[in-house]
């Protein structure tokens, strides 16, 4: 377990909700509710934060969710519990995940992959646990490849890292040099909100 990652995101926690369920999340909900809408089977959600995306899952779904702070998942407890259908969630480090190979149907990623030490791994970890030919669906704030914007979240990041995300993340080549197969890239807000679908080729 990354006990400094853990330590940075349990401090984050009684705030986040004041912090991130106004404004942004207020903008990113009709999308978030579109990609999570294809939600079926057997699903990994990662990482669960606050539970604040609980309200955009569609009910009745089997969803086991994991995040690496256990007092992000205790702020989470009553969204989890007022969940119509099956969903449970673990503290768990997405580096070193402790399900089984081939365990999941889908796993859907939200704004997690700012926030993960090494993303590469942490997505090589993910194709482990999804079936082959299993679907990853991601919903993500990346780096963006303009003038101003990059040099900008380049030195915004310097800053960000210490409380919370990374603003400045390849996250879709990320996706590719674990191996994914990418099936689709929406950019949402300029190229830095992105919702992200790929598969896990068959081996
Ligand atoms: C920006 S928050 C997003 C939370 C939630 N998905 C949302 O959009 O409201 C990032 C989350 O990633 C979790 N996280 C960071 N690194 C992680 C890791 N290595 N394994 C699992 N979860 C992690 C943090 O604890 C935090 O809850």
């Amino acid at each position: 377990m990354d006990t400094q990652t853990q330590a940075k995101w349990d401090k984050a926690a009684p705030n986040f909700d004041v912090m991130a369920g106004k404004g942004a999340e207020k903008r990113w909900r009709p999308f978030k509710e579109e990609l999570f809408s294809q939600m079926d089977g057997k699903i990994l959600f990662l990482a669960l934060g606050t539970g604040l995306d609980i309200e955009t899952f569609p009910s009745g779904k089997t969803i086991t969710a994991i995040d690496i702070s256990p007092r992000m998942l205790e702020v989470a407890e009553p969204r989890i519990a007022s969940y119509p259908g099956e969903l449970s969630a673990r503290v768990m480090d997405v580096h070193d995940l402790e399900f089984a190979d081939n365990s999941f149907d889908q796993i859907f990623t939200s704004c997690t992959f700012c926030s993960v030490p090494d993303p590469i791994k942490g997505l090589r970890s993910l194709r482990r646990v999804l079936k082959p030919g299993g679907q990853l669906f991601m919903f993500e704030h990346t780096g963006s490849s303009y003038y101003p914007f990059k040099p900008m979240m380049d030195l915004m990041t310097q800053l960000t890292r210490k409380i919370g995300p990374d603003m400045n993340r390849p996250t879709v080549d990320n996706v590719r040099a674990a191996g994914f197969q990418l099936r689709e890239v929406n950019n949402l807000f300029l190229d830095v909100v992105k919702t992200i679908k790929a598969d896990n080729p068959a081996q």
